[in-house]
């Protein structure tokens, strides 16, 4: 039972005991009301930094700023009872250092009543991972296509599509899984390097973009829901819910302007007046 008396929160150890053994389901949550209605069928709940692209209307994620991680992230807290929550450092939060991760961390921890962070980077990261988690930061990595290196990868571009790139990208993934992150997500990235990188390294892959061979997959929950205007190939839509909340608009608004709505049954009769012929 959890604190709140309902159901046992997914650890991290579990998650990484799936490796193997049963694919883990991820899918992005940036607000408490979508939490609630997903939480029973995932494992792991990412707040991730596309909040920026998704819920601000930004071109990046470079925007993003660690009080609208630790905003979502409690409101995502508030709503999933079930599933590990893992929040994404934003830009600019936790590169500088490990004492700027660690503190940038623990705030998020403590503020958001999370489980994990998630951060962007392979080797050059390692040092950083081992330092968080060694002080009781789990921590997620997240290699290939990063969106926060957008400016240095000149767009979002797949990674690993060269068999000379992935030495490098295989070397990010071993440094990770050595610092102690508990689980890595492989964005954009060539299917045959994603299943590679499974089987080289003892800790769950959780793939976009990536292959089948991944332990889990994540896809950000507005576009599966198919409320995004654009969705890349590799996303497969389950729903349609922008036509659907498109058409709801479309049949509210003539039902307003046909004065069809409100009807009786959407609106409050005045209280019956305190008979006053007993005085
Ligand atoms: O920010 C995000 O939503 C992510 C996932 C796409 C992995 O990092």
């Amino acid at each position: 039972m959890s604190v709140r008396g309902h159901v046992k929160r997914i650890t991290v150890p579990e998650i990484m005991a799936r490796k193997g053994r049963e694919p883990i389901v991820c899918l992005t949550s940036y607000h408490a009301h979508t939490a609630r209605l997903i939480d029973p069928y995932v494992d792991l709940l990412l707040v991730g930094d596309s909040l920026g692209m998704v819920m601000y209307g930004m071109e990046t994620t470079l925007g993003v700023t660690l009080d609208m991680m630790i905003a979502h992230g409690a409101a995502v807290v508030r709503g999933a009872e079930k599933a590990l929550i893992v929040v994404d450092l934003p830009f600019g939060t936790y590169e500088e250092s490990p004492s700027q991760a660690f503190h940038n961390a623990a705030r998020t921890l403590k503020e958001t009543g999370c489980q994990a962070v998630k951060l962007e980077g392979g080797v050059r990261m390692a040092e950083t991972v081992k330092y968080l988690t060694e002080r009781g930061i789990p921590v997620m990595g997240h290699i290939g296509l990063t969106p926060q290196n957008v400016n240095v990868m000149g767009g979002y571009k797949t990674q690993g599509r060269e068999q000379q790139q992935w030495p490098e990208l295989e070397a990010d993934a071993q440094a990770l899984a050595e610092a102690g992150a508990f689980a890595i997500v492989l964005e954009g990235m060539a299917a045959e390097l994603a299943d590679r990188i499974s089987g080289q390294i003892g800790v769950p892959t959780i793939g976009i973009g990536a292959s089948a061979g991944c332990d889990g997959q994540i896809l950000v929950t507005e576009d599966m829901l198919g409320l995004s205007p654009t969705v890349p190939k590799f996303v497969k839509e389950f729903a349609t819910l922008g036509a659907q909340i498109a058409g709801a608009a479309e049949a509210y608004a003539n039902d307003v302007r046909s004065r069809k709505f409100p009807e009786e049954q959407h609106t409050y009769a005045m209280k019956k007046p305190v008979n006053s012929d007993e005085s």
